[in-house]
C-alpha cells in the first residue's frame, strides 16, 4: 500500500490525529497547511474545520479558493474583501464561547481575532479563553465533531518556557496542553506549524504524533531521536519539498507539494477595526480584549 492510502486512512480520515508542520520561516509551511487543508475537505467531509487567521499576506483568500468560508469575529470589528468566486459568509460573537456556537459545517470557520489585536501579548488571552470554552463545550458534546483546527505559528499559544513574555502567556500555554491531551480522544485535532521545534511548550509538541517537516525542520535528539537523525537532510530540503513523518517514526519520500499562490494573488482584505486591550473605545459594539478573555460581555 502506497503512503498516500495510509496517509488519509491514518490521518486525513482519522479524527483527533493532531499534526505538526515544522521548518524554517519562509519554508513553504503555510503552503503546507494549505495542501492538508485540501486533503481534509477532500477525504474527510464529514469534518468540520475551523482556521485560525493570522492576518498575514491575505492568507484567507487562499482557504475561499478550496471552500465556501464562514469568517467569525469580534463583534464591532468587520473585514472587507474584494475576492471573485469566493463563498463568504460573517459571523459575530461576543463571549468566547460563542465561536463554538457559530461553527458551520460545510464551510470552512475562519476564526479571525489576531489580526484585530495584533500583538501576540494580546491576542493570547482571547485565544485562551476561546479554546478553555473548547474543552468544556467538547466534553459536554456541545461541538461539531469532528473537528481540525488549524492553527499556523501555534508557539504563540503555546510558548515554551523562556519563550513566553511574562507569566500569564506562559500559563495559557499549560491551558493548551490541558487541553490538547484530552482533545484527541474527543476527535478534535490540531494541524499546527511552528518554526522551531523548541518554541513550543514541551506538554504541547509532545501532544503531536503526526509530523510534516520542511525545509530546516530541526527535532531535538532527546525527545525525537529518529526524526532527529535527519536534522541534516530537512536542512538541504527545497521550499516546495516536505516529508511527513508517520507516528510509528516511518517517513515517506521527499514530496513536492504544489504551490497554491498568495492570498494577494486572489484579491485583497481589510481588516477594520481593533481591539485594544485595557482602553475603553468609542464604539459601543466592540468588546475590549481582556473582558473577551474573561467571558465579560459590554
Ligand atoms: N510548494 C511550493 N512550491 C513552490 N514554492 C513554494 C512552495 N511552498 C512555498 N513556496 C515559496 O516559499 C514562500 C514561503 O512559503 P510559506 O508557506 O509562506 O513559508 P512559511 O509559512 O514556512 O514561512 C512562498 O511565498 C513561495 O514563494
Ligand atoms: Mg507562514
Amino acid at each position: 500500500m502506497g503512503w498516500q492510502t495510509l496517509f488519509s486512512r491514518q490521518f486525513l480520515k482519522k479524527p483527533g490525529e493532531h499534526l505538526l508542520v515544522l521548518g524554517i520561516t519562509g519554508g513553504g509551511k503555510t503552503q503546507d497547511l494549505i495542501w492538508l487543508l485540501e486533503g481534509i475537505l477532500k477525504e474527510a467531509p464529514n469534518e468540520t474545520v475551523l482556521w485560525n487567521d493570522s492576518g498575514k499576506s491575505n492568507e484567507i483568500l487562499l482557504v475561499a479558493q478550496l471552500a465556501p468560508i464562514n469568517i467569525i469575529m469580534p463583534e464591532g470589528m468587520d473585514i472587507n474583501i474584494k475576492c471573485e468566486n469566493a463563498d463568504i459568509k460573517k459571523s459575530w460573537f461576543t463571549d468566547p464561547k460563542e465561536v463554538w456556537f457559530n461553527l458551520e459545517k460545510g464551510r470552512v470557520n475562519v476564526l479571525c481575532v489576531e489580526p484585530f489585536i495584533r500583538s501576540p501579548k494580546n491576542f493570547t488571552p482571547v485565544i485562551t479563553a476561546i479554546f478553555s470554552d473548547l474543552i468544556d463545550l467538547a466534553h459536554d458534546y456541545k461541538i461539531p465533531v469532528p473537528l481540525s483546527i488549524f492553527y499556523d505559528e501555534f508557539h504563540l499559544v503555546a510558548p515554551a518556557k523562556g519563550h513566553a513574555f511574562d507569566k500569564k502567556h506562559s500559563s495559557f500555554g499549560s491551558e493548551i496542553q490541558y487541553n490538547i491531551e484530552r482533545l484527541r480522544s474527543l476527535k478534535v485535532r490540531f494541524i499546527a506549524s511552528t518554526h522551531h521545534w523548541h518554541k513550543i511548550r514541551k506538554g504541547v509538541r509532545s501532544s503531536f504524533n503526526w509530523f510534516m517537516i520542511n525545509r530546516g525542520g530541526s527535532f531535538s535528539s532527546e525527545e525525537q531521536p529518529k526524526l532527529s537523525r535527519f536534522n541534516k537532510r530537512y536542512e538541504k530540503m527545497s521550499v516546495e519539498d516536505a516529508i511527513i513523518a508517520f507516528p510509528n517514526k516511518t517517513f515517506t519520500d521527499i514530496m513536492k507539494i504544489p504551490y497554491y499562490g498568495e492570498g494577494s494573488d486572489f484579491g485583497y482584505v481589510r481588516y477594520l477595526g481593533k481591539l485594544t486591550p485595557g482602553e475603553q473605545t468609542s464604539k459601543p459594539a466592540s468588546i475590549e480584549a481582556n473582558q473577551l478573555s474573561q467571558g465579560i460581555m459590554t
